[in-house]
């Protein structure tokens, strides 16, 4: 009797429970794996103009000829579609460079997160050897010696000492807006079921019941957890990169990455760490094998292919900035010594 009464009170909740998600599902119709990403809050629109510039101006390098844009081209999904890049000297880079667009999003930056947010991020590179291979002194002295960068540091930041603090958040405040709203695939996940056609549609469902949402999930499908690369079979590479292990030290992080957006992945090759695989299809079936034990057929890799083309969204528009000249005092470029 009692066990009765018992199972009748755990049968009616059981229902209760059904129905609560049920009207949940009603209610957030899109309870998906993926989330569509919002177009950016520009809260501080003079930092923004300001980042702007310092990311297209090659004065940051000691070449002056470098500049963010060189190896994140906003006209090229914000990558430079080489394997890894060129640096000063043309030094080859020691690994690919990840787009910039949507990377506000990202937990951490860099593959290995070794940088917890973009303004941390951006003091890396102009002083990296191989990148801009200038240093933070020189790129203060070189600003501060240019009137109308010195006064528009001034109106933005309202402080008389310009500093690699305020360089820095300037240019993350600019990378914040570069996010790309309305894929296709968004507006899809927003209930306009045309959006995307039967095999794009088929190349999702494939994705999810695969596995691949396992890590590459959230608004930018990626960008919010380390993982293995290779974890039911080995990755090879002739790349040294250790990935997150090269941080903590520690043995597991070995060969762990971060999860890297596969927003505008269409547009973002080649691809993996080390740029290795130069298609999607590739990359696709290196990823079913490897960390899914997969082996899709051509048929199945077609439709996520399709899938992951429905990923690339409004691209930035912006106005190219115009640079204030250099001027008398101004360090010279030193392209060839
Ligand atoms: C010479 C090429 C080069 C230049 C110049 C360069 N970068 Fe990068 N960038 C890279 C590479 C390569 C990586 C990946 C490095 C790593 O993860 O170890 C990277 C990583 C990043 C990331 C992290 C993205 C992510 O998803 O982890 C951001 C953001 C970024 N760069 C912004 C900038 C900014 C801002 C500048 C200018 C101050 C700049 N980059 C200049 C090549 C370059
Ligand atoms: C266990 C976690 C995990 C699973 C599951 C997974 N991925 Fe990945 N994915 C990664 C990691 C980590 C990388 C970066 C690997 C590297 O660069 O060495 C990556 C990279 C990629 C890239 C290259 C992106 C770029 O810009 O370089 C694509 C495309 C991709 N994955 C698609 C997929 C697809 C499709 C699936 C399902 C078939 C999938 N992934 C399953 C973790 C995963």
């Amino acid at each position: 009797m009692k066990r009765k009464a018992l199972s009748t009170f755990s049968t009616f909740s059981t229902l209760l429970f059904a129905a609560s998600i049920a009207s949940a599902q009603a209610a957030a119709p899109q309870a998906e794996p993926v989330q569509p990403i919002a177009p950016a809050k520009i809260q501080y629109p003079d930092r923004v103009e300001l980042g702007k510039k310092l990311w297209f101006d090659p004065r940051l390098s000691r070449s002056g000829f470098i500049s963010c844009n060189s190896c994140h081209n906003l006209s090229m999904g914000g990558s430079d579609n080489l394997k890894t890049s060129i640096g000063d000297k043309w030094k080859q880079g020691g690994i690919n460079s990840p787009t910039v667009l949507n990377s506000s999003l990202n937990f951490v930056q860099f593959w290995d997160g070794r940088a917890k947010d973009l303004q941390e991020q951006a003091h890396g590179p102009i002083a990296n050897p191989i990148e801009m291979a200038f240093t933070h002194d020189l790129a203060v002295d070189t600003l501060q010696s240019i009137p109308e960068y010195v006064a528009e540091f001034r109106k933005v930041f309202k402080s008389d000492k310009l500093t690699m603090a305020e360089i820095t958040l300037a240019i993350a405040a600019f990378e914040e807006t570069l996010v790309t709203p309305n894929a296709r695939f968004d507006k899809w996940l927003k209930g306009n079921k045309k959006a995307i056609d039967a095999q794009e549609l088929r190349g999702y469902q494939l994705f999810k019941s695969s596995g691949c949402v396992a890590c590459h999930s959230g608004p930018n499908l990626g960008g919010n957890s380390f993982q293995k690369m290779g974890i039911v079979a080995p990755y090879k590479t002739a790349n040294p990169s250790e990935g997150r292990a090269g941080v903590t030290g520690k043995d597991v992080d070995r060969f762990n990455f971060k999860v890297p957006t596969l927003r505008n992945v269409a547009l973002t090759y080649p691809y993996f760490h080390d740029g290795e695989a130069a298609t999607l299809t590739e990359a696709v079936d290196v990823m079913g094998r490897l960390q899914l034990g997969r082996k899709f057929t051509s048929e199945e890799n077609a439709d996520i292919v399709a899938f992951l083309k429905t990923l690339t969204g409004d691209q930035p528009k912006l106005m190219l900035p115009i640079l204030p000249p250099s001027n008398d005092s101004t360090p010279r470029p030193k392209p060839f010594e």
